[in-house]
């Protein structure tokens, strides 16, 4: 069934196939796991199908708010059908608290509470290390206009504001997330900017809210172990897999995860997509 597909692209976490029809394609999620730009990898049996039914449902809930996603439907426990969009090639970073190269870069300590949301930009550039860019970098360069970035930053904040919420119900503190963007070019020269890619644990930092306890990728990155388990306990928090049908890191195999299968499929097919004209951009746009 695969080897019939043809693969668009091959990213470090992700496979992009031909879709079933114009305009889609099919997002498959691999086990593979890399951080510091590829120095780091392995291979951590069980992650692509949690990140899969995670990111479907995070899609599906945002999309219930109004904000336009590239998710279309789930198609089994690795892939999900979405729209094809031309990524906009910058990393919007929303951050809550102090970590990561915040933390670093800054000064920081760890876990310090931002006074309010922060958000940041790089350069998506594996060659350069995704360096970090400002407003006026995006512009200059050519890679999003300034209605485009606008939109953006507008639904980074509400994607933030929503999913902080949602976490919180759910005993975990949204930390930090990176997402992209991508462009849908309508019938009439409109192009409309949608959440593209994934927002998962391995995009998220998720920390339990009594403990602080690590629950994302940084389990990887920071050689913690225990990712499977991690990434399970949020699924599990989000009502996506029974907590008995918990799997302890080694034992997962897809026959085990088959038994799991219960993605939902309630947005199918119901994506709403917001139009933004793209206009011409007048001089002094202010767009932060
Ligand atoms: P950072 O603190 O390392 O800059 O990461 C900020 C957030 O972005 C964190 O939630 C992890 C996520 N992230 C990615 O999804 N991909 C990346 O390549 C990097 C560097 C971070
Ligand atoms: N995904 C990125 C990479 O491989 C880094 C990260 O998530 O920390 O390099």
């Amino acid at each position: 069934m695969l080897n019939r597909r043809r693969k668009l692209y091959e990213g470090k976490a992700k496979i992009i196939y031909e879709g079933p029809e114009p305009g889609t394609v099919i997002q498959y999620f691999k086990d593979d796991a890399t951080a510091f730009n590829a120095q780091k990898h392995d291979v951590i049996s069980g992650k692509g199908i949690l990140n899969n039914r995670i990111a479907a449902h995070l899609m599906t809930r945002l999309e219930s708010i109004g904000i336009p996603t590239h998710f279309i439907k789930s198609l089994n426990m690795r892939e999900q059908l979405v729209r094809s969009v031309e990524i906009v090639p910058v990393e919007v970073v929303v951050r809550n608290i102090a970590a990561g190269s915040l933390a670093k870069r800054l000064g920081l300590k760890e876990g310090t509470p931002l006074p309010r949301p922060l958000i940041e930009f790089y350069y998506k550039n594996d060659e350069l290390g995704d360096p970090m860019v400002n407003d006026d970098h995006i512009m200059a360069m050519g890679w999003a206009d300034p209605y485009e970035l606008e939109e953006m930053i507008s639904m980074a904040f509400r994607a933030n504001d929503y999913l902080n919420g949602l976490f919180a119900g759910i005993n975990l503190q949204l930390v930090d997330f990176k997402i992209e963007f991508g462009r849908i070019f309508g019938e009439y020269g409109d192009v409309y900017i949608v959440l593209a890619d994934e927002i998962s644990p391995d995009t998220c930092r998720l920390w339990d809210a009594q403990t602080n306890e690590k629950l994302d990728k940084d389990r990887f990155r920071l050689d913690l172990g225990g990712l499977v388990e991690a990434y399970q306990e949020v699924a599990v928090r989000l009502g996506l897999i029974p907590r008995e049908g918990i799997i302890k890191e080694g034992d997962f195999n897809e026959e085990l995860a088959a038994q799991l299968e219960t993605i939902e499929n309630e947005m199918a097919g119901r994506t709403n997509i917001r139009s933004i004209k793209r206009m011409r951009a007048k001089k002094g746009t202010p767009v932060v």
